[in-house]
């Protein structure tokens, strides 16, 4: 199976894809943690589909195990889950040597490796995604954290797991838009660091796993050269200032994430066509690969909006922008833009 060693500032951790690894997860845990009390967080849609499996192969490697159930969905990555979370902990008797499991798509990850973060200022984690935007993304390089009234992802803090253990075979119950999304994050890896990956997905030929692989091999690099978000990790912001300010501006309910990063990636095609990096015919290459995952290519949200939005964006640095944009197909480079820049370009 393939196995990925991540090397982080807080030591190496496997990343095992494999189609059916959710029935080795005992086999996992023993190998990376010394403990044999382990504790499941996961959410009432991926409960129902996958939970059993997991607390079954925990229980076959002499696991003591319990879980806890967050209701479906963006809005439980809050406060209130995270204290409940919390309790359940301290219930279940759980010491800062024991096991933290997320089993579900980024909302259980990032809430769940937040609490693993600061509950007894720490205990073990594994993730254990199940959408294909957290096995590709977000399960991957240590970021948790939850939302706040103020804003989202607010909260949060770095911090690795022991283990990560993707399996391929939980997407089949994911619907076609959910995969659409995780597509979008799959096609930007393509499109700044992997020409290969870029032409399969283009034929049509890549397998899932093989896929899976790829992606996870470019975020532990990039993460592995920039663990705190400082440099490098900008370039996995191909598609997402102008993504997210779509999200923004719509009000996180018109777009899903991917949707606004599929529409973010052609505004940066332009924007790099204009600035002379971008060869001519790169965005209708990467479009056409978009519109065969049904995802949207353009939106009618006001540009002033939007422009406003992106002024404010966190990744704002020294009064300068930073865009991603293509050299090709699968090389990218950021390119800091004054605000009237920015305006002129858009
Ligand atoms: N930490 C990071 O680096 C990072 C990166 C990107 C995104 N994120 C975060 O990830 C979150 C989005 O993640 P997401 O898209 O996985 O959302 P999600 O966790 O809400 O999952 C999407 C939906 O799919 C369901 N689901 C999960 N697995 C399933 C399966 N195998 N079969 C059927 N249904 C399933 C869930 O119940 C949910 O309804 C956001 O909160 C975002 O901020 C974090
Ligand atoms: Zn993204």
């Amino acid at each position: 199976m393939p196995e990925i060693m991540a090397n982080t500032n807080h030591g190496k951790h496997p990343i095992l894809i494999r189609t059916g690894a959710i029935a080795q997860l005992g086999e996992v845990a023993a190998r990376t943690v010394r403990t044999h009390k382990a504790f499941i967080v996961t959410d009432s849609i991926v409960e129902g589909l996958y939970l059993q499996t997991a607390k079954d192969a925990l229980a076959k490697a002499d696991f003591e195990v319990a879980s806890y159930t967050i209701p479906s969905g963006e809005s439980s990555k809050c406060e209130k889950y995270l204290f409940e979370i919390y309790q359940a902990l301290h219930d279940f008797g759980m010491t800062r040597s024991d096991l933290v499991i997320a089993l579900g798509g980024g909302v259980v990850g990032d809430l769940t490796g937040f609490a693993a973060a600061t509950y007894m200022r720490g205990c073990h984690l594994m993730q254990v995604p199940t959408t294909l935007l957290a096995q590709v993304d977000s399960a991957i390089g240590g970021k948790t954290g939850i939302d706040m009234p103020f804003g989202k992802n607010l909260v949060g803090a770095f911090y690795q797991p022991n283990a990560v253990v993707i399996d391929p075979g939980l997407l089949k119950s994911l619907s076609r838009s959910r995969m659409a999304e995780g597509m979008a994050e799959v096609i930007k890896y393509g499109c700044i660091r992997d020409a290969m990956l870029f032409e399969a997905i283009e034929k049509g030929q890549a397998d899932m796993e093989w896929m899976l692989e790829r992606c996870v091999r470019i975020k532990t690099t990039v993460v592995q050269n920039d663990e705190y978000d400082t440099g490098e990790r900008m370039l996995l912001n191909f598609g997402h200032t102008y993504g997210h300010a779509i999200e923004k501006v719509s009000g996180y309910t018109k777009y899903t994430h991917g949707e606004a990063v599929a529409i973010g990636m052609l505004k940066a095609c332009e924007i790099g066509q204009k600035l002379g990096v971008t060869p001519d015919g790169t965005k209708e290459r990467i479009q056409a690969v978009l519109e065969k995952w049904h995802l949207p290519t353009t939106t009618d949200l006001p540009m002033e909006e939007l422009y406003q939005t992106m002024l404010s964006d966190k990744k704002k640095l020294n009064g300068k922008v930073y865009f991603v944009v293509l050299k090709e197909i699968g090389d990218a480079k950021t390119c800091p833009l004054s605000e009237q820049e920015l305006k002129d370009l858009l």
